[in-house]
């Protein structure tokens, strides 16, 4: 299967629609090449990391919610403002209607400011939940059919006499009995619908409620349960304890209906934007091994096909993607047949191995990767193979953007730095290292510091807080 992208057919929707004035769209380009111009000769002088904020760099573009954006919540979202910083650079993406890659796609904020600069998108990613609120970011919907369809879904769910559980770990820990009756009824009605772009828009709007009528802490992105009895300061214990009462007399059917208001918002705002013939499309579950299409036995993707590649890969051990989703991925019935330990076996920088699997340490054939693990081994031997094997599978994801990257086009990598062990463990050097050993030239290296640390926390005694955020673009 071959990919066919229109090429210059559309504008680049921040330009065009925020600005009235077409000048004004212009100067963003200007300022964004401008700036990339000099950040490219600053790099080429003293090939010194140089430090950013992206946030000032887009300083027109908000913070806030915009377009599909906050459709449904995903643990280390990219900042928007990198990708918009890139995708409107006239020096990295000439043409308008160009095909941008992301091989780890997440929930699509790649996809999506792909589409609004006026590009085709293709994505990749092993996490089924993060496929699909991907594909509902980025596909235009008739507000009209999904209100009338809500009301067919919310009727049937109220007809349904039967509790039919879907396989979600530990269901009674998470979920008050009522609302587990709610959810499941709710979901049957949903998989009743015949398969279509509004059954998915519906599927994720449920899966965008179930941590909210849920147990779980809101604020940490794994399930937590919230425990009124950790605190000791009474006002806090008693606005947990007003939470867990407040979740136990949840209605799942308002709340379902007050979201699809919410995301229809969204939608509307899409549906506004000139995006007639580009195309966006997550092809693929492996970053690896991308293909023509999520099909199985689909054909690879095509040798330099693609004309951009900007991705925020996983970090080692640092963010539970599986983990935190999944009671989702419960309830979308994605555990009928796999287990969270199949998902989780595709994830680059997963933390589960088996003893047997460390027998022996992991080498990249680089000497000052290699000496870093050898360190850790001697402290941690599972830590080695974490961080080693991470590094083996980035080599093999780096590869494969090489192959798809056409020559002389721009990859660009946002990565963090990690801890390991007490070591620090350099990723973005060793991923810049391994880069250069497929044949990608360094252009840049930028670093922004994390405003805003989100769900980057600390997640256990042996990998620390990730900092800054380092940009390194490469040329094939
Ligand atoms: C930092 S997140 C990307 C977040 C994304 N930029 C966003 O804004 O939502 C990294 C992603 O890599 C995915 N991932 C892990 N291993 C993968 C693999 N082998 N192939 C493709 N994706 C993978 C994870 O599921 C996770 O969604």
């Amino acid at each position: 299967m071959s990919f066919d992208f229109p090429q210059d057919s559309v504008q680049s929707n921040y330009s065009s629609s925020k600005p009235s004035d077409e000048s004004v769209a212009i100067s963003h380009h200007e300022e964004i090449d401008a700036e990339l111009s000099r950040l490219f000769n600053k790099f080429k002088t003293d090939g010194l990391p140089i430090e950013v904020d992206f946030r000032e760099l887009v300083n027109w573009i908000p913070y806030s919610d915009s377009y599909t954006h906050y459709i449904h919540s995903y643990p280390a979202k990219l900042l928007k403002h990198i990708p918009i910083f890139f995708l409107n650079s006239k020096i990295l993406l000439p043409e308008k209607g160009s095909v941008v890659l992301d091989p780890f796609c997440g929930s699509g904020t790649v996809l999506l400011e792909s589409m609004l600069s006026g590009h085709n998108s293709l994505g990749c990613d092993a996490n089924p939940l993060a496929r699909l609120i991907a594909k509902v970011k980025t596909t235009k919907l008739d507000s009209n059919v999904i209100r009338s369809q809500k009301n067919n879904i919310v009727a049937k769910a109220k007809r349904l006499r039967k509790f039919a559980p879907l396989n979600v770990t530990n269901i009674d820990h998470w979920f008050p009995k009522k609302t587990q009756l709610h959810l499941s009824k709710l979901i049957r009605a949903i998989e009743g619908l015949p398969e279509s772009n509004e059954k998915d828009f519906f599927k994720a709007t449920f899966s965008s409620i179930i941590k909210k009528v849920s147990f779980s802490d809101p604020n940490l992105s794994v399930p937590v349960k919230i425990k009124p009895s950790k605190y000791n300061d009474p006002t806090t214990k008693e606005k947990a304890e007003k939470q867990l009462l407040s979740v136990e007399n949840t209605d799942v059917l308002s709340v379902f209906e007050k979201h699809i208001e919410q995301n229809i918002k969204r939608i509307d705002l899409l549906e506004q934007v000139d995006t007639e013939s580009l195309k966006c499309e997550v092809i693929s579950k492996d970053a690896r091994k991308i293909s023509s299409s999520l099909s199985p036995n689909s054909e690879p993707l095509k040798a330099n096909s693609v004309d951009f590649i900007v991705t925020s890969p996983p970090y080692a051990g640092a963010q539970k993607y599986v983990r935190s989703s999944s009671l989702n991925l419960g309830w979308l019935g994605f555990c009928e047949k796999n287990t969270l330990r199949d998902y989780e076996r595709l994830n680059i920088g997963r933390e589960h191995y088996s003893k047997s699997e460390y027998k022996d340490i992991i080498q990249l054939s680089i000497e000052e990767i290699d000496r870093v693990l050898e360190r850790i081994w001697e402290k941690n031997p599972l830590r080695a193979h974490i961080n080693g094997n991470y590094l083996l599978e980035m080599k093999s994801a780096i590869a494969e953007m090489y192959r798809v990257l056409k020559t002389d086009k721009y990859c660009t990598i946002v990565i963090g730095n990690n801890e390991v062990c007490g070591e620090p463990f350099e990723t973005q050097k060793f991923i810049r290292l391994l880069a250069e050993q497929t044949g990608f030239k360094t252009e840049l290296v930028l670093v922004d510091e994390i405003h805003s640390r989100g769900l980057m926390t600390k997640r256990n005694k042996t990998a620390s807080v990730i900092n800054s955020e380092w940009i390194l673009v490469f040329k094939k």
